[in-house]
């Protein structure tokens, strides 16, 4: 068995220490050290989207880094993303009132692609969003309703996600 590193990554605000083999994923990192089940894993190959987190703002997908790249790093997870006063992120909100889920397995994903998307793209419409989420993949809903629940989001975001 490979040995173990100790890394040091900051989530959500808060900074964790512990320990990873070489070969563990950011996603399985998450889930399994630190309890963060909401970072969901469907393929674990980078096709699907649903493991996305944020990485230095930036968003990534868990299933593709290792825990030991993230060392030092500032993540940020789908549990992460509400206010402090546990207020829901517009993005949040958007989902819930347009129906931009059904099972919910692809929600986290989709939240954290577009977080970083619409921070960088206030002004983005429904072809941008369709762009930006054509790397997350949905099985239930058709996407009309995520497309509309972005879209919601972005007016009410005014350009500020992470
Ligand atoms: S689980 Fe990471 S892209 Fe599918
Ligand atoms: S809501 Fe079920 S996979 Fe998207």
């Amino acid at each position: 068995m490979s040995e173990k590193h100790i890394i040091t990554l900051t989530v959500n605000g808060v900074t964790h220490t512990a320990e990873a083999e070489p070969r563990m994923h950011l996603g399985d990192f998450l889930r399994l050290e630190l309890a963060l089940t909401g970072t969901h894993l469907g393929c674990e190959h980078g096709v699907c989207g649903a493991c996305t987190v944020l990485v230095g703002g930036e968003a990534v997908r868990s299933c593709l880094m290792l825990a030991v790249q993230a060392d030092g790093a500032r993540v940020t997870t789908i549990e992460g993303i509400a206010a402090a006063d546990g207020s829901l992120h517009p993005l949040q909100a958007a989902f819930h009132a347009h129906h931009g889920l059904q099972c919910g397995f692809c929600t986290p994903g989709m939240i954290m692609s577009l977080a970083a998307y619409l921070r960088d793209h206030p002004g983005a419409g429904e072809a941008e969003l369709r762009d930006a989420l054509s790397g997350n993949i949905c099985r239930c809903t058709g996407y009309q309703a995520i497309i509309e629940s972005g879209l919601a989001a972005a007016r009410a975001m005014g350009g500020k996600a992470d």
